[in-house]
């Protein structure tokens, strides 16, 4: 849909780019530009630069991600484009144009959130005073969880019934289909719809916004797995959510424990701190990891001490640091998840496991001798080599030389000898990280014959973008730029749709810049165009250019370059080159 001009201009100029971004990644000063870790792929250094001119936008050099400030908000905040806009003007108090409160899917999500809302207060009612509601009162009361926790998390209870929600969201003017999205209820072979949550203790999953997103619900008794949890809905994506961050974000902790499931996060919330999270139903994913990052310095693992849970720990550990956080990891003996831990022995003790939590190569060391008995030689031995492959991991040089002066000490073997083979299994490993980077360019090579587009017509696409970048520097010589050359004799599918809808807009007086074809195109497809619009700016396309750029696209030569017969060190300059010119 198609919003104002003005308003989007002062929905723009209400909303500083480097102002919104700041409350994502933080932004370094360069110059009257900034510079920033990108929030959309993991990186050690900055490579997203954010301009601070006439027109205000970031691009990522990394990974291609840019915009202007209205595709920043969709794409990290998953939003479609009128419910960025809204967003947008929320943050800014500002009121939205009518038509767009019209958005169908907008619509759906907001019922969506208020059916979540209505079923969270019935399954919560039922469980604090209805009848129905004693097997779940009874179960919380033997898990001991106190009647404010309960409040506090909004726990319910789902009755042992197939129709009781579903009557009750009818009775409320919910429809059916409405139920279905929402994925409280399931839809039957004749027809009719049920209830999917039944006879279970129920936890909503709330979000920073304060929205009941989705829920989980766990079994009492019975058959069934033994915790169902809300797949996918409109308002919902489980690998971007954490269990009870909305708490957690509110306290002033530099430091985040991570924990496996819902009864773990309440029970150590309940023990008195506030600064817990879990995943919903899967493993850790990088989103959510790079979620944890704005929120935490430092992340403390305290997942199940059984193998599934020491397993889970070292990829959680991996994540975690690709994003750039500490990570400690508490070391639980006598329980098997903090739940138990501090029922067992106390809120205290378990501050003390916190404190006494050790750091990420620790806890691998002590890893590497599952399985084995050290006291024998042969034990010795694999234990030793695989101690010699986690060190090898450690980027410091200073760090590894303290880990494997312990490891030598503490083993009684030659400290020269471990460092040896630390430095041969870092050799290998560059080796085969080469290798692997040939294996990419020959993979490449064969996809070039079936996507030839871009790499195929070098000349026709640089011309393809110097076009669109001109035009949309000069939308007044769109009548002579068309005249020339139309989106037929462009050659790359991309380009030409770009093109199109340009030329389109431009007719419709609907194009002041670049970010005026969002509403055509994805947040990455808008990251393409903002990259053409970025890399041409230094270049200042003028009208001789230009008429070169069409003769190019309008003389009927085949200007494909041929990689067939290309020898690989030929070809990676090759596609070193193609990479500079674009
Ligand atoms: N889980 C799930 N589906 C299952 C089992 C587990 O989605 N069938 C998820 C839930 O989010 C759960 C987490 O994995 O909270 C941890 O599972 P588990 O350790 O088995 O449960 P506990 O948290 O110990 O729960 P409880 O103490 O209630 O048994
Ligand atoms: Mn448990």
């Amino acid at each position: 849909m198609a919003f104002p001009d003005q308003f989007i201009l002062e929905l723009k100029q209400n909303n500083p780019i480097d102002s919104v971004m700041s409350s994502y990644v933080s932004l370094i000063r360069r110059g009257r530009n900034c510079v920033c870790l990108c929030p959309f792929h993991s990186e050690k250094s900055p490579s997203c630069t954010v301009y601070l001119d006439s027109d205000p936008h970031f691009y990522c050099f990394g990974c291609g991600a840019g915009g202007d400030v209205i595709t920043f908000i969709m794409k990290i905040e998953n939003l479609d484009y009128v419910e960025a806009i809204k967003f947008l003007a929320d943050r800014a108090g500002m009121t939205m144009p009518d038509e767009a409160k019209n958005n169908e899917a907008s619509r759906i999500k907001a019922r969506v959130l208020e059916i979540n809302r209505t079923a969270a207060r019935f399954f919560h009612n039922t469980l604090a005073k209805s009848p129905d509601g004693e097997k779940g009162r009874r179960y919380f009361a033997e898990r001991q969880l106190s009647p404010a926790t309960i409040t506090k998390y909004g726990l319910g209870y789902a009755p042992d019934d197939w129709y009781k929600l579903s009557n009750y969201m009818r009775s409320k003017g919910f429809t059916e289909d409405e139920l279905v999205t929402a994925n409280l209820c399931g839809r039957g072979r004749n027809g009719g719809i049920y209830d999917s949550f039944r006879d279970r203790v129920m936890f909503p999953i709330i979000d920073l916004r304060g929205n009941v997103i989705a829920f989980g619900g766990r079994i009492i008794d019975g058959s069934g797995p033994k915790y169902l949890n809300s797949s996918d809905t409109p308002v919902f994506k489980k690998s971007r959510n954490l269990f009870s961050l909305n708490f957690a974000k509110k306290t002033d902790e530099k430091r985040l424990i991570l924990a496996e499931g819902y009864m773990d996060v309440i029970a150590i919330n309940q023990a008195g701190f506030e600064n817990v999270v879990a995943t919903l139903g899967t493993a850790l994913t990088q989103e959510q990891a790079r979620l944890m990052s704005q929120y935490a310095e430092e992340i403390i693992i305290a997942y199940d001490s059984d193998g599934a849970g020491q397993n889970a720990t070292h990829k959680a550990i991996n994540l975690l640091s690709e994003v750039g956080v500490r990570t400690k990891i508490i070391h639980m003996e006598g329980a098997k998840d903090p739940d138990e831990y501090i029922k067992k022995f106390g809120a205290s003790r378990f501050k003390q496991l916190l404190d006494k939590s050790g750091g990420a190569i620790e806890f691998e060391l002590e890893k590497c001798k599952n399985g084995l008995n050290v006291d024998t030689d042969d034990g010795k031995i694999e234990y030793l080599k695989r101690c010699v492959n986690v060190i090898s991991d450690i980027s410091s040089p200073i760090e590894r030389e303290v880990y494997i002066g312990r490891l030598a000490e503490t083993n009684r073997v030659n400290k020269d000898m471990l460092l040896q083979q630390v430095e041969g299994t870092i050799k290998r490993r560059i080796n085969k990280a080469k290798n692997q980077e040939w294996t990419e360019i020959r993979t490449f090579q064969k996809q070039y014959k079936s996507n030839p587009d871009s790499y195929r017509h070098p000349k026709e696409f640089k011309a393809e973008v110097g076009i669109i970048a001109y035009l949309a520097a000069n939308p007044d010589e769109t009548e002579y730029v068309s005249s020339k050359v139309s989106p037929e004799q462009f050659v790359t599918e991309f380009n030409r749709k770009v093109y199109q809808v340009m030329l389109e807009k431009i007719k419709k007086s609907a194009f002041s810049d670049i970010h005026s074809l969002q509403s055509e195109f994805s947040a990455d497809e808008m990251g393409k165009i903002t990259e053409i619009a970025v890399n041409s700016k230094d270049v200042n396309i003028n009208k001789t250019a230009v008429d070169d750029f069409i003769n190019i696209l309008s003389s009927s030569a085949d200007n494909s370059v041929d990689i067939k017969d290309m020898s690989n060190d030929d070809f990676l300059k090759y596609i070193q080159n193609l990479k500079n010119k674009k």
